[in-house]
Order: C-alpha cells, then structure tokens, then sequence
C-alpha cells in the first residue's frame, strides 16, 4: 500500500458524477453535451461498470411485435411494484421510455433488428398488453448483451463530447457545507493512494447498488453501496432499504445470472418431476410472472422436496427446445455461462438455477429530477442542494416493493437524462462554486488515518463475509420476525467488530486492502439499513415476504421507509399514488 499524503490537492468542475455506469454516463452525456465542465470518477474502467452484466433488454413500448402502450407498461411497473411505486415516477419513466431508446439507436446501439428494420422486443417477467391479459414483447433486446452494448455506446459519445474520466478513482465521502449543501466529493486514486478534492457545484451518485452484501448475489464485486454508504454518512436517509429482488435464475452454485430473455425466449422451469410447476403458480404469465413470484414459487418447489440435484437444491431452466440456432443467435452468452458456470451444453442439458440476490428496490431517495430529497423543517420532500441520485443507488421510487425485469436499464436512461437536463437547466456555468470550509477534507482523512493506525485485531474480508453470511440467512427470500431480529443484533456486533480492522499484520495485507476497508464501512451501512427497515415492516409486499405476516397491509404500511445511520433509526413517507396525467392505479391483488 502506497502511504496517505498529509496535504490534499484541489481540483474545480461544474458537475462531478461518481460511478460510470449507465446512469452516470448518461448524465455525464447530457453535461458534457452542454458545455459543462464534467469528472465522472469510477472504480473501474467505464465500460466494465456492472451495468456491463445487464443482459435482456431494455422495456419500452415501441409496440414493434404487436400493440404496446406507455399506459399498459405503466400498469405492469405498479403492479409488478407491489404497488409501492410513486405513481408520477413511474407515468414519467414509461412515459420517456421509447425516446431514450430510439436516442441510443441513433448514438449507434446495436440493437437486434426484425425483417423490416426495427428493434426487436422480446417477452420478459411481468410484461403485458391491456392491463394483465396477455404476455407483450417489450424488452428492447442486443442479444444477451444489452447492457454491455449500452455501455461502450454511452462511453463512445462521452469520449466524443470531452467528459474527463477519472477511472480507479474512490470517491470516499461528500463534502456538506455549514448550510448543508453538497459542495464536492473527497476521492482516493486507488493505484497511488493520492487523496485529491473534487469541487463541484453539482455532484450526482450513480455509484449502483449494493448486492455485495449477499453471499450469493449476480452482482459485481464492486456493488459495494458505496453512493448509499456515503450518503447515510452525510445524514441523508435511505429509503426502503428491505426490498432487495432475487432474481429467479442465478446459476446454482456460482450465482451468475442467467437472463429472463432465455424464459422471455421460451425456456421454461421445470423441477425434480419434470413438470412446468409455474403453470400452477401463475396460470397466465407462467414463467414469466414477475420475479418475487417466480421466486418465492421455486423456493416453495425446493421445500416440498421437488428440488433436483443430489441436493435438492434447486431446480432447472430447459432451453433445448428452443433449437441451437435461435439459442446461439439471440442467447450467445448463455451458451457460454452454461458451459463455463454449470458445466453444461445448454443446447442439450438443462441449467441448474436458484433465485440469486439481484437487485435493490430501495437506496438514496429523489424525485423525477434526480434530486436528492430528505426531510428537513417539517418539510418530507426538502432538497439536499448540490446533490443529485441516479440508478440503482436512487430510490425515485418506480420500482416500488418489486422491480420488473429491464425496467432496471430503463431506470439508469430516463433518470440519468432527466437529471443531466434539470442541471443544465440550473444555469451552473453562470454560478460560482461555494467556497470550501476550513475543514472540507477533515472527516474523509480521518477514517483513513484511522484505517492506518488501527491496532485492532479483525481482517477487513473476515468481517465482509460474516456481513455476507448474515443478511443471507437471516434476511433471505422468506424473512420472520425472529430471524430479522436475530439478524439486526449480529449486524451491530458486525459494525462493532469493523470500527477494529487494521492492517498490523502486515504479511496478510494485499495492496488492495484500504479500498476493501472503505468499502466495508460502505457495506454496513447499507446493511444495517436493509436488516432495521426489514425487521419493522410486519407485512408482505413484493420481494419482502414474511412470514409472520402472509398479507399485504395498505392500511399500516402503504408507506415508504426512511432509515437513517445517526441513530439507526426508522421514520416513514407516504407514498406517492397520484400520477402526473392519468388516474392512480388503486391496489389489487396481485395474481398473475
Ligand atoms: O434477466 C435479465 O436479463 C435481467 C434484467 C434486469 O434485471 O432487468
């Protein structure tokens, strides 16, 4: 490890973005594209940010195989959502959709294309035509490749509109002036260990999420929350923090995700028996119903002995009758996960799956324009000036209690552009940057100084893994009241035991050591939030199912939950079921 140095350099931009992924490059774009002067940090190189793993498509009707409206995706997203979703977010998001997907066909996406010309939509979970009738082909599709496709699209048009990137950089904590406003980030260059300040007049996070604190989860190792970590730290609340998404196929064993365009391209689950059990779950979308319900339904078949394997652990996703050819033109990738995760020629052999941590529905909470919201003088929504939220670490909240299946990307391009048009809006070029306070840097050098002299006895990856091991089996896909609270007390003695990690042992320190100890303060906090918000909220409502409580409460808990880390403590907003034009979908049940 190369050492702190004691003075921190300064550098000035309008709009500083962390995390490159498809949110933060979108934002960038629109910046950049404005004349603004932009930083984008990020761990990695841009274009290995995990949007890269996004595989099925993106959702927007364009009504390109058959009728689609904005207004039936609208439904399917409240629906899919538990009905938890803001409503003006979610008529916004589909509402915008076909425009910001027929915007990255002409920045060059390399979308598969029908006979005539146009993108191809395949069917996903939870997508449908006229509120539920029928499955609909939404998911605007490159393959299995969406995501990766997205990303060296965006990175090519930020090149091109001169966003500086500055990539293996840290962010470690925001910068809150005496007023409270966002005036910059603190960073860390991870190769040299050089702390730099970055002022901004605008800083957006679009650090993606959190998934790293599962055990078994489809996320990168750089999904470490720390966009949610930093600003739990600043005293901004994040919001509904329980709802985290299993994704129904993660490859057994090795949880690499297998898209739902493989079930959206006919592939179909099937357990111990051979039989198509979903066709008993959900008469109507099958395979396709959302994923807390897929997923909950192959946890049902797993218990009641109905698992394969020697195991019984899990069961099995058939592709073979959809025919090599298809599989290797629409599915490419799938192929290969199959051969080199499951060890299995899926032309010929059936995959091995198990619902697999995937997604957070919750995270840092904002309104359409990625502005940050927390409340303040009795006012739920104030806004935290200077300080934008955009992706999976943005909680607007479209995707309410459970999210369907490409509205993920959806997310990243309509929030990404909305927030990157309400800056330049804002007319930064004709304001200056607030002046930095004495002790801007203070807070961020005090944990690593911290970090450097600690005596104590833990190691930074023992405490991750118990953190991991924890919220998985205490906060998994059926969740109880005595588990959670289980849960909540190992979790505080976890951040008790990461106040004392250090690097005395020299000979067990690899090089990578302070980013992976900045990280797991990032982790517990994200962590604590998720296992105290879940442990309060007594009902089942998409991906959060519990057991003591089988039914969805609207009267008690139609409400979203604020989680702050000073206190760990829990307060509560109403959601928001007014949409911006058309009448409030009011819940149902949800059958599907
Ligand atoms: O299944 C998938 O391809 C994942 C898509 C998503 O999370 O939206």
């Amino acid at each position: 490890m190369a050492a702190i140095k004691s003075t921190i350099p300064s550098r000035r931009f309008d709009a500083v973005i962390i995390g490159a992924g498809g949110s933060g490059m979108r934002a960038s774009l629109q910046l950049a594209e404005a004349g603004l002067n932009v930083a984008v940090l990020s761990k990695v190189f841009p274009t290995r940010s995990h949007t890269v793993a996004a595989q099925g498509g993106i959702g927007a009707s364009l009504g390109n195989m058959s009728e689609d409206g904005w207004y039936w995706h609208m439904f399917d997203t409240v629906k899919g959502g538990d009905y938890l979703s803001d409503q003006d977010a979610v008529e916004f998001m589909c509402r915008e959709a076909p425009k910001v997907v027929y915007e990255l066909e002409h920045f060059g996406m390399p979308f598969d294309r029908n006979p005539d010309g146009t993108i191809y939509q395949r069917p996903f979970g939870g997508h449908t035509a006229n509120f539920g009738e029928k499955p609909v082909q939404r998911a605007c599709a490159a393959a299995d490749r969406t995501g990766h496709a997205m990303l060296h699209t965006l990175y090519q048009r930020n090149v091109r509109a001169k966003t500086h990137f500055f990539v293996e950089w840290m962010a470690i904590d925001l910068v809150r002036d005496a007023e409270g406003d966002i005036i910059g980030v603190v960073a860390l260059e991870m190769e040299t260990g050089e702390v730099m300040m970055f002022e901004a007049k605008t800083t957006i996070l679009a650090t993606g999420g959190a998934g790293r604190i599962w055990a078994a989860s489809t996320n990168a190792f750089i999904n470490t929350g720390d966009g949610m970590g930093m600003a739990a730290r600043a005293g901004i609340p994040l919001e509904d923090m329980e709802f985290w998404q299993f994704h129904p196929t993660g490859v057994a064993g090795a949880g690499v995700l297998i898209t739902e365009g493989v079930r959206g391209e006919g592939g179909i689950l099937i357990n111990s028996q051979g039989e198509r059990f979903m066709e008993r779950y959900a008469p109507t979308l099958k395979d396709l119903a959302p994923r807390d319900f897929v997923s909950r339904s192959m946890d049902q078949e797993i218990k009641e002995g109905r698992g394969c394997g020697p195991n019984k652990d899990h069961v099995l996703l058939d592709l073979r009758h959809i025919g090599a050819d298809t599989i290797q033109k629409r599915l490419p990738s799938i192929l290969e996960i199959g051969h080199k995760f499951a060890n299995v020629d899926a032309t010929k052999e059936p995959i091995p799956v198990v619902p697999t941590i995937h997604y957070q529905m919750g995270g840092i909470p904002t309104n359409i324009h990625g502005q940050v919201v927390a409340p303040k003088n009795g006012n739920p929504n104030a806004i935290v000036n200077g300080l934008y939220a955009i992706g999976e670490c943005a909680c607007v909240s479209v995707h309410g209690a459970n999210r369907l299946g490409t509205n993920s990307l959806l997310d990243l391009l309509v929030f990404g552009r909305a927030a990157g048009n309400h800056v330049v809006a804002s007319d930064l070029k004709s304001r200056s940057n607030k002046p930095l306070p004495a002790d801007a840097s203070d807070y961020a050098m005090s944990r690593l100084s911290h970090l450097e002299h600690s005596t104590g006895s833990e190691r930074v990856q023992d405490v991750a893994n118990d953190i991991r091991a924890t919220m998985q089996y205490y906060c998994g896909v059926f969740r109880t009241d005595e588990l959670m609270s289980t849960g909540v007390t190992k979790i505080m003695e976890l951040d008790e035991r990461r106040k004392h990690v250090s690097f005395k042992d020299k000979s067990k320190v690899f090089n990578t050591a302070r980013v992976e100890a900045l990280e797991l303060d990032n982790l517990i906090e994200t962590a604590k939030a998720t296992m105290v918000s879940a442990v309060a909220r007594k009902e089942s409502r998409g991906a959060h199912a519990h057991r003591d409580f089988e039914k969805r409460d609207d009267e008690n808990f139609m409400k979203h939950t604020l989680w702050y880390s000073e206190g760990n403590r829990l307060d509560y907003k109403p959601v928001i079921t007014k949409p911006l034009t058309v009448e409030t979908f009011k819940p149902k049940a949800r059958t599907f």
